[in-house]
Formats: structure tokens, sequence, C-alpha cells
């Protein structure tokens, strides 16, 4: 008759043992005070506080075998990133798309099919961020919120017709150019700083490799990584449609 006393107190232990993970996963956030005095909230694992803190930003995506093999990284290694993703390639790859939406990665738009967009119309740069937002919502069910203009070409008539906040970066990887992870890595600790936007593109290998190097290094830095909408909440800063951001300095 003891046996199965025993296993009735485990089984029901590990019950809610479970929920109480599930619950603190869910719902934990660690209240901090921002500049100007906003109290903001932070997922409790994500646990910035007292750290100097980036985003990664990663462009030109979804493609399956890279950007899956980042997402692994990013959940084995616990950091929310941002997705500037191109309509186009969301709609060939829905399923990655999903994916980067439901490990709660922040997921934003790099325009429908990466015009340059200061070289257009107004009428074809409100099409080019409406088709791409078309795309996304059509995937997750919610609109992008940030919009990063290609090879962060701007001007007027961009900043006009756009509809959304304008997410630029401060420290550019290079890593189209270099194909090298260490390089990504070595320009990355040259020039980051506490509220750096930090840009790489989720479509080449060395990319994901060096996204890997750039998270265990940082860290030993005293560095945390949150998404683009948590780095500008945390510093107090809000994002208007239309103005251009590239860091988020404290
Ligand atoms: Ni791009």
């Amino acid at each position: 008759m003891g046996v199965p006393v025993v296993l009735l107190v485990s089984f029901v232990a590990c019950l809610l043992g479970c929920h109480r993970e599930q619950v603190r996963d869910a719902e934990s956030v660690l209240s901090i005070e921002a500049p100007m005095g906003k109290q903001v909230e932070v997922p409790y694992k994500r646990n910035a506080y007292g750290k100097k803190i980036v985003a990664l930003t990663f462009d030109d995506g979804p493609f399956p075998a890279t950007t899956n093999r980042l997402l692994d990284l990013l959940r084995e290694k616990e950091v929310q990133a941002t997705f500037f993703e191109l309509g186009t390639m969301a709609s060939r790859y829905p399923e990655v798309t999903k994916r980067v939406y439901d490990e709660k990665h922040e997921l934003a738009s790099h325009t429908m099919s990466h015009k340059q967009l200061n070289k257009l119309r107004a009428n074809e740069v409100a099409t080019e961020v409406s088709q791409a937002r078309d795309v996304l919502r059509g995937i997750t069910g919610e609109d992008p919120k940030l919009v990063r203009p290609p090879y962060g070409a701007i001007n007027v008539v961009v900043a006009e017709n756009v509809g959304a906040p304008m997410i630029l970066w401060t420290v550019d990887t290079e890593d189209w150019k270099s194909k090298d992870a260490s390089a990504v890595l070595e320009r990355t600790k040259a020039t980051v700083f506490d509220g750096a936007v930090i840009l790489m593109h989720d479509i080449y290998e060395s990319s994901v490799d060096g996204a890997g190097m750039i998270i265990d290094e940082l860290r030993k830095d005293n560095y945390e990584f949150v998404t683009v909408s948590e780095l500008s909440e945390l510093r107090g800063v809000e994002l208007k449609d239309g103005e251009v951001y590239g860091s988020f300095r404290p």
C-alpha cells in the first residue's frame, strides 16, 4: 500500500513543480527603474538588471538552414533577439517565421523585397512596408512594430510614408563581407557599447557562429541581450513612427 501513495505524492509534486515552472517562465518579471524615473518590466530570466544591454539584430531572413540553427543557439543560451525579416523570404519559409515568433523573439520588418526606399515614390514606399506587414501578420496574427529600411537608406519621403519607427544600427559586424565568425566577433568587441544595436544577417553560417561567440564574450564583460523594443523601454525611449533610432545609450 505504501508504494502507490509514494508514487501519487511524487506525481502530484511533479505536477505542482511543473506548473510552478511554467508560471515562473510566463509571468516572472523584474521591475526596474529606467532613466526619467519610468518603471519598466523585463522578463526575469533575461535579468538585465545591473548589466550593460545590447540588441542582437538579424536581417534578410528567414533562411531555414541558418535561421533554425541560430534559433537553436539562442534558445540554448537564453537570448532573445530581433529579426528584421523580408516579406518575400517569410512568405517562402513561413514555418521559420512562425518559430521566430513562437520562441518570443521580436519579429520586425525589413520591407517586402529589399528595395532602396529612398529611390521610390511615396506610394511605393508605403507598399513595400504594407506588403511585408501583411505577410508577417498572416503568419503570426500580429503586426510587426518596427521597420529597418534596407541599406539604412532613408529620406523625407521614406520617413513620411514608412508608418513605423525606423531602426538602424550602431555596431556593423560586416558579417556579409567577412563571412568569418572571428572577424564578426572582433568588429563587435571593438565598437560595442552599452545600448548598442548590433547588425548581423541570419543567412550565413559564419554569422550564426559569430553570434554564439558574441554572446559568450560580451557576457564575460557584463553585457546582457534584449530585443530592440525592450532596449528602448529599458532606456525610457518612446519609439515614434517616422523617426530613426540606432542606439539607446543610458
Ligand atoms: Ni538587408
